[in-house]
């Protein structure tokens, strides 16, 4: 039986992969310091190793013996980033090193331990030719986003100095069920979603007219899955995951407030520092070399985590 490692297993996206892991009767363990992430969205006797991604002692405890690693511990919001701007840099990217050296070091009969982990569409900024490819150069406007393309140059002298081989994926807004409705820091959808079915007014940055490619975490885990299978020794590979579709902010928040039945009061806020305008992957290379393409229609997904949603609320 296969164990494998997930880290920030504890948060929304982790959460997922280790529910489909554990579906398949594969072995899994996590390492969390529960920053963000919360132990209720484990399975309860589910391995959890709690600590912080930047100590070299934790990640070797937790690397020691798996198949492979799935690497998404880290600061997930862009603001927050902006705000700490050190620590986050400490978790983002010092984290992302600590991680490819425990898989250099673990490794058994010198095949170091494969390593899937979470870049973002963040590392594109505000790059002007929509949807966005992979080879388009990497401009980002952040901390966040510069730590995120700082883990990818450190996967790449990984690959190249150490020969652990890695797959990078530049997640576009991920939302669905889990992900936090209750921080200012947590995902657009899941803030909106909330204040909307309690028929509470929504906060936009900006005039809402920023654009984003949402894609639900139902569609990443299979992004994951697959990109473990593909990780192979001494290459360090990129790809997008994303819809390729575009939707801005304020058509949003419209749809949400129609599948939820609730009229919609909107208040205008200063745009966020650093906030990218329009962002939208190309979803072509995923789909030919991974043989994936995300399937969750848009409206049909925000549907599922509205009513997520609901029933927590109901239940809590
Ligand atoms: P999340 O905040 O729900 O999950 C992150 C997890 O990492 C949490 O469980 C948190 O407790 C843990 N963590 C944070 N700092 C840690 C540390 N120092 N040591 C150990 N654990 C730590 O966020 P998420 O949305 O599930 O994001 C997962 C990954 O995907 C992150 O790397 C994020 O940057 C990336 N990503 C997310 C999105 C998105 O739209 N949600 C898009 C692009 C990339
Ligand atoms: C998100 C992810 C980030 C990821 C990136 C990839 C989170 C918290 N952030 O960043 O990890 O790398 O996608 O594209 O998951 N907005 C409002 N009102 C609100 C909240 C947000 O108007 O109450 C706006 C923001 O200004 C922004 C858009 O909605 O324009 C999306 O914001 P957010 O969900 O925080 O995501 P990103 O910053 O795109």
């Amino acid at each position: 039986m296969a164990t494998w490692l997930i880290t920030g297993g504890c948060g929304f996206i982790g959460s997922h992969l280790a529910d489909a892991l554990l579906a398949r009767g594969d072995r899994v363990r996590i390492l969390d310091d529960l920053s963000t992430g919360k132990r209720e969205n484990l399975p309860a006797r589910q391995e959890l190793i709690l600590g912080n991604v930047v100590s070299s002692e934790r990640v070797e405890q937790a690397m020691d013996g798996v198949d492979g690693c799935w690497h998404l511990a880290a600061i997930a919001s862009v603001s927050r980033c902006n705000e700490e701007w050190i620590p986050s840099h400490q978790v983002n990217q010092t984290g992302s090193i600590r991680v490819f050296e425990a898989a250099r070091r673990l490794g058994r009969q010198g095949r170091p331990i494969p390593v899937v982990y979470a870049s973002s569409a963040a590392v594109y900024g505000d790059n002007p030719a929509l949807p966005v490819a992979e080879t388009a150069e990497a401009r980002p406007l952040t901390a966040y986003g510069a730590d995120k393309l700082g883990s990818e140059l450190h996967a790449r002298v990984a690959a190249g100095v150490h020969g652990v081989g890695s797959t990078g994926l530049r997640f576009f807004n991920v939302f669905g069920p889990r992900q936090d409705p209750d921080s200012p820091y947590s995902g657009v959808i899941s803030i909106f979603a909330r204040r909307i079915l309690d028929s509470l007014p929504i906060l936009i940055h900006g005039d809402g007219g920023q654009i984003r490619d949402f894609i639900y975490v139902g569609d990443v885990v299979r992004f994951l899955l697959r990109a473990m299978e593909r990780t192979a020794p001494g290459r360090a590979e990129i790809f997008n995951v994303c819809t390729g579709g575009a939707v801005t902010i304020l058509e949003l928040a419209q749809l949400l407030s129609r599948l939820g039945g609730q009229e919609l009061r909107i208040e205008h806020g200063p745009a966020r520092s650093g906030d990218i305008r329009a962002s939208s992957g190309d979803p072509g290379r995923a789909a030919r070399l991974l043989g994936l393409r995300a399937e969750w229609p848009l409206e049909l997904a925000l549907g599922q985590t509205l009513a997520g949603l609901a029933e927590r609320s109901q239940a809590s």
